[in-house]
């Protein structure tokens, strides 16, 4: 069985991209898949703000990242690059954190104009971190985010194609460490 890791790294309470990684963690709980979810928003913040390595909260996402064949940083662009509660984030994880494992951004953003943010701001990172291979991802812009009749969120057709693509690269993804 693939394990996979999403991270959300917005800050915000009423976050788009929160409510991606909850679709996302549903979509690979279905195909079968053993999933762990953080939010970033809701780890202690004294913990981040104080770069905290011994946080007992942290310790735990930092377990769920080891156990993962893949992980999925999802991230709204904050002036043309990822969040500061991400970085926060990432800077407490272990230096090859993401050594042999796929990684696979996705991330939302106001204006198509940051769309490379993915290249310039996120896999430099996750490269630095030792990932085995980072994926194309997946860049959604906030305005196209869309809801069924069930409050359920979904995509341009578009979109919704690239997302599928990134879900069938990961599902049969096993460590390759
Ligand atoms: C502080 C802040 C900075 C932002 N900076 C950018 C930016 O530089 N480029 C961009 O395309 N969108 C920018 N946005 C828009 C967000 O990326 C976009 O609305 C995103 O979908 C918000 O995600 P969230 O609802 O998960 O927080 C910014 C939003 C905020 C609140």
């Amino acid at each position: 069985m693939t394990t996979i890791t999403l991270i959300s790294g917005s800050p915000s309470k009423q976050s788009k991209t929160a409510e991606i990684a909850n679709r996302l963690q549903k979509e690979l709980l279905k195909r079968g898949h053993h999933v762990h979810l953080i939010h970033v928003r809701d780890l202690p913040a004294e913990d981040l703000l104080h770069a905290k390595f011994d946080s007992e909260a942290i310790a735990q996402t930092h377990e769920w990242i080891r156990e993962a064949d893949a992980v999925m940083v999802l991230s709204p662009v904050y002036k043309g690059s990822y969040t500061g509660i991400l970085k926060a984030f990432l800077d407490l994880l272990p230096e090859k954190a993401f050594l042999g494992k796929i990684i696979a951004p996705i991330v939302t953003g106001g204006t198509i104009a940051h769309l490379l943010s993915i290249e310039y701001a996120l896999k430099p990172i996750f490269s630095i971190m030792g990932a085995k291979e980072i994926l194309h991802g997946v860049f959604i812009l906030d305005k196209t985010i869309q809801r069924d009749e069930t409050g359920e969120i979904f995509f341009p057709s578009d979109i919704e194609e690239r997302i599928k693509e990134v879900l069938q690269s990961i599902s049969n993804t096993q460590t390759l460490i």
